[in-house]
């Protein structure tokens, strides 16, 4: 079967990308809004854009037109923490994806305990095994539908005793979800160790 792009709408491009782009880590992402209250919401358009500074980026849509939460609190604050849930946090990540209005923190509605930032006023997920503080670095806006690839370094990287063993997250511990398309999500599978293919190291800019 042969699709031609052109003659995809928004809604379709979105379930057939959704399905091809897999599966995806999710950035369970905590902001603070204008009045103060602390919003959750997950994110699967998300990847790892730079090692040094460390830099992550997601893709963050519209509701129509109207921007979510997370990227109108993010655009005010400029600070916002990229949460790593484990399979015991399935239930609630999924939750907060609900389009709950700005009044209504899902920290509170879901009882969400959170511990405050050490280099912001953004506080992590208490529950959450892996936190990332970061700082808005840049906002690219991407077709027409509103969409804006959001970009943050990294200033603080929390990580629950007994996950990193030699400079690495050992992941079989950390137990991570991802992403696979609609309602589905899909938990570490068999993993299969290959010999290393040497690389330049990345010291050597
Ligand atoms: C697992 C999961 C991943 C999601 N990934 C994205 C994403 O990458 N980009 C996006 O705009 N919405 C994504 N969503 C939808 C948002 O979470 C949803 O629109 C949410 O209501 C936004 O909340 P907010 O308005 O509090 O920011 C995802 C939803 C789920 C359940």
């Amino acid at each position: 079967m042969k699709i031609l792009a052109d003659s995809l709408g928004p809604e379709q491009t979105y379930k057939l990308l959704t399905g091809i782009v897999v599966p995806r880590p999710i950035a369970w992402i905590t902001t603070v809004s204008p009045a103060g209250l602390v919003n959750v919401a997950p994110f699967s358009c998300y990847t790892i854009v730079s090692n040094k500074p460390p830099m992550i980026g997601v893709n963050i849509g519209r509701k129509a037109g109207v921007r979510k939460d997370t990227a109108s609190n993010l655009l005010c604050s400029e600070e916002f923490v990229v949460n790593i849930a484990d399979e015991t946090l399935l239930e609630p990540l999924h939750r907060s994806a609900g389009e709950y209005p700005p009044e209504i923190s899902e920290a509170q509605l879901l009882d969400l305990e959170t511990v405050p930032g050490e280099s912001m006023p953004v506080p992590r997920l208490a529950a959450a095994p892996i936190s990332l503080e970061c700082r808005l670095h840049s906002v690219t806006p991407y077709g027409d539908t509103g969409a804006e690839f959001f970009v943050g370094e990294i200033r603080v990287l929390h990580i629950r005793d007994g996950l990193l063993n030699n400079g690495k997250i050992d992941t079989t511990l950390l137990r991570p979800i991802c992403r696979i398309a609609g309602p589905n999500y899909a938990m570490l599978g068999k993993v299969v160790t290959l010999q290393p293919v040497s690389q330049t190291p990345k010291t050597v800019l």
